[in-house]
């Protein structure tokens, strides 16, 4: 990796619904209860979009808070990468909105579907544009509206999933602030996908209801959560000879509580340097990154000069884990 160029992020803003659906509004949908939501995810309540509003809306007003936290104006922006598997058509991509949106008159454009790894997936992404020297300043969202992709029939998924936007300005800067990026797939379709949602005929539903919805057999994405979300950390470590008590915080992939407290287990770390805000957004997938990082920035958990480990998981299979000094 070149190191002429440093980058980093120079500010990070976040957007979300005001509708909070709970988990006592989810007793009267699904046969379900908050105990046992509560003791298997974590998740409490999640935020909701109402039916006027979709991805580009959350997208455009997070990137709108993170350009004014960076300092930054619209027009400096070069590139605009949104990381969503919820995007408000198939065509045209939710960039070239909230590019219109913004005002971001010179800048190119385009999504990045890497499930709930596509934060961290784009991320790295803007620091190989920036390394290069093709641009200097690059807006990340992860956006999704996951609510309009849940199955609202299956109770094994429809607890789980909120919506919700984090977004973060990427630049070219004097210190080094991202150290390097674990990205990884191991190609599996069956274990989380929407089926009957693009090109691929569906020929029987795996459960009701599921055509154009998410599909997840749970233990299987658990498992794999669990074994990829250390092994990646470890990897980032190891590759950049650092001791885990080195990192500040690390902000996972805001899935389950219990896939955080196996990582903590297996990296033999406390809970306390895990940033944890599921409770309050159940899994927002690529948003669910940058909006933990925004709010630990926000709550002065993050401060400058701190190192930051970030890590995602989820469709693909994907997996993506990055390590930082935070610069602001
Ligand atoms: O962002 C992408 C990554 N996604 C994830 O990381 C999700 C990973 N998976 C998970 O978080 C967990 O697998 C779930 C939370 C989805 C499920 O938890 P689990 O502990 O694996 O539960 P289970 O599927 O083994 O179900 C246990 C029992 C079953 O009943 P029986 O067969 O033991 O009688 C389920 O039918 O709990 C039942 N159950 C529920 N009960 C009440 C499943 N969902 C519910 C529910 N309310 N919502």
């Amino acid at each position: 990796m070149c190191k002429s160029i440093n980058v980093g992020i120079i500010g990070m803003g976040k957007a979300l619904p005001p509708r909070v659906l709970t988990n006592f509004d989810l007793e009267k949908i699904v046969e379900t209860n908050d105990e046992w939501i509560t003791t298997r995810t974590g998740i409490k309540e999640r935020r909701i979009v109402d039916e006027n509003s979709s991805t580009s809306d959350l997208a455009t007003e997070a990137a709108q808070n993170a350009l004014k936290n960076a300092g930054v104006s619209p027009a400096e922006i070069d590139l605009i990468i949104v990381a969503t598997i919820t995007p408000d058509y198939k065509l045209p991509s939710v960039a070239s909105i909230v590019q219109s949106n913004i005002g971001a008159i010179n800048a190119a454009t385009f999504d990045l579907n890497a499930g709930c790894s596509g934060w961290v997936y784009s991320i790295a992404t803007a620091n190989a544009f920036i390394q290069s020297g093709f641009y200097e300043k690059i807006l990340v969202v992860g956006a999704e509206t996951l609510s309009t992709i849940t199955n609202w029939q299956d109770r094994t998924t429809c607890i789980l999933f909120g919506d919700g936007a984090g977004a973060s300005v990427v630049a070219k800067i004097d210190e080094p602030g991202f150290f390097t990026f674990d990205l990884g797939t191991d190609g599996q379709v069956e274990p989380l996908y929407a089926p009957g949602s693009g090109s691929k005929k569906l020929v029987a539903e795996p459960i009701p209801g599921c055509t154009n919805k998410v599909f997840m057999i749970g233990k299987d994405v658990f498992k794999f959560a669990v074994k990829v979300q250390s092994k990646s950390i470890l990897k980032l470590l190891e590759k950049l000879d650092m001791d885990i008590n080195e990192v500040d915080l690390f902000i996972p992939h805001q899935a389950n509580k219990r896939i955080i407290e196996s990582a903590c287990e297996r990296l033999n770390i406390t809970q306390d340097k895990f940033m944890v805000n599921l409770d309050k957004y159940g899994n927002t997938s690529a948003a669910s990154i940058p909006l933990a990082l925004t709010e630990a920035v926000e709550q002065g958990k993050i401060k400058k000069g701190d190192t930051v480990c970030v890590c995602g998981f989820g469709a693909g299979l994907t997996w993506a884990s990055g390590i930082m000094k935070w610069i602001y």
